[in-house]
């Protein structure tokens, strides 16, 4: 559920009419709902806190790779929520937004030392450790600073799962975690180390993941590895149970609820006696954002191909374009009349940047607007300024206000960043 309504004819964001946000802001722009992501997360949080024998403690970690607004990470860590990160940059948006380091979690399959070395000053509360390599590196740097972080292992399950190859992160011959066998072998070599400190594994298998089974598959692999460890005398108190729950991109389509995700998950893990972590990024930011833009024209060729030209492209929403993804378009201020194939289209030079093809469409003429659903995960996150565009800017609504929160930048500004070499 989001809160995107037609009120008097208008699609609103809450209490804030889209057009307005479109002429005070100027499109494109990416706007979100305070509403909807509190929802979100209010959701997640309620189905997890109905099973607290399972879970412990349980942690929510927004996956700060799927909308790393300061505004949304605010609004989320206000509501107690903690934060999943995968680079330096990453920890640092966190805590300016207000996340306590004790629920940061530092993943990611290439930490350099430095970013080690930051996270370990900053005081995050987990390392997840994806690999020998990396363990040896970390001992290192803890070793250096005299600190002994908590860790898990990240295991790769061999099982895949997710909307499309390139988001599965669990399968065999993905880069992600360190195979079951090794891993064990790995928790222990950490534990012989005075310098981390071992106090879970962790998993993440895909995104936009719809069906239950694969991530059971995952979950019941940790605590059986759990049990072995602790046969051998390793303490295991944490499980980090990753992100990759699925949303309903189109109208009516069927994904996993997070009240099922959370029934599921305490039955693998009741009676274990661990705290859980969960690390949800589209889940909780997907459906509370939409790009708005509008149409420069319609073009309408002689065999009857009609295509819609947005002022959005893909360097704005590269989903259509790197993962064959999804999002619904809709009119802000729908017209009457039937609805037409139109394909649509960016203004970038080349193909790929096509949103859609064939998509049915309700009536639409130069300069109307019209929003891309579900983009509020993996949006802005993902844009870039290619063919010099200006990179999108971010508004967050909450009830009848907003505020722009990533402005966007001048022309000055943008050409600024660069310099011609002296020699030129
Ligand atoms: N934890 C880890 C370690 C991850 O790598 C990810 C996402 C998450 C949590 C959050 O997963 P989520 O709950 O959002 O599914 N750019 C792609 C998605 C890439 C996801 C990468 N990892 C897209 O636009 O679909």
């Amino acid at each position: 559920m989001d809160h995107f309504e037609l009120r008097g004819g208008e699609l609103h964001a809450e209490g804030v009419p889209l057009s307005r946000l479109a002429t005070e802001v100027g499109t494109p722009v990416y706007v979100y709902s305070t509403a909807t992501l509190t929802r979100h997360y209010t959701v997640l949080r309620d189905a997890v806190a109905a099973h607290p024998t399972a879970f412990g403690d349980a942690l929510i970690a927004f996956a700060v790779k799927a909308n790393s607004n300061l505004s949304v990470l605010a609004t989320l860590a206000r509501l107690g929520c903690g934060a999943d990160t995968v680079s330096e940059g990453e920890i640092r948006r966190a805590l300016k937004a207000g996340v306590p380091p004790g629920k940061i979690i530092f993943s990611g399959v290439g930490k350099t030392d430095a970013e080690l070395a930051y996270a370990l000053d900053v005081g995050v509360r987990q390392i997840n450790v994806e690999s020998p390599a990396e363990l040896d590196r970390l001992i290192a740097v803890a070793a250096g600073k005299g600190a002994v972080p908590d860790i898990a292992i990240r295991v790769n399950p061999k099982i895949g799962a997710g909307g499309h190859a390139k988001i599965t992160t669990g399968g065999e011959g993905d880069k992600f975690g360190v195979p079951a066998d090794e891993a064990l072998a790995l928790y222990a070599r950490a534990a012989a180390s005075p310098h981390v400190n071992p106090v879970g594994l962790a998993c993440h298998i895909g995104s936009q993941i719809t069906d239950l089974a694969p991530l059971e598959a995952a979950f019941r692999l940790l605590t059986d590895m759990t049990r072995t460890l602790r046969s051998q005398n390793l303490s295991v108190t944490r499980l980090d149970l990753g992100g990759g729950l699925g949303v309903p991109y189109a109208g009516g389509a069927q994904t996993a609820s997070p009240a099922d995700y959370a029934a599921m998950a305490a039955r693998v893990l009741e009676g274990l006696e661990v705290e859980a972590a969960f690390e949800p990024g589209r889940l909780l930011a997907a459906n509370a954002g939409v790009l708005l833009s509008r149409v420069i024209q319609i073009t309408d060729r002689a065999d009857g191909r009609r295509f819609v030209v947005l002022d959005s492209a893909m360097n704005d929403l590269i989903r259509p374009a790197m993962y064959d993804a999804f999002h619904e378009v809709k009119p802000v201020t729908p017209r009457p009349g039937p609805d037409r194939a139109c394909d649509i289209v960016g203004p970038i030079c080349e193909t790929g940047d096509t949103f859609a093809r064939d998509r049915l469409l309700p009536p639409l003429e130069a300069e109307d607007l019209v929003v891309f659903s579900g983009a509020g995960a993996y949006g802005a996150v993902m844009s870039s300024e290619y063919n010099t565009r200006p990179l999108v800017p971010e508004v967050l609504v909450d009830g009848d206000r907003w505020a722009v929160v990533r402005a966007r930048p001048s022309w000055d500004e943008m050409l600024a960043r660069e310099a011609v070499a002296d020699w030129l």
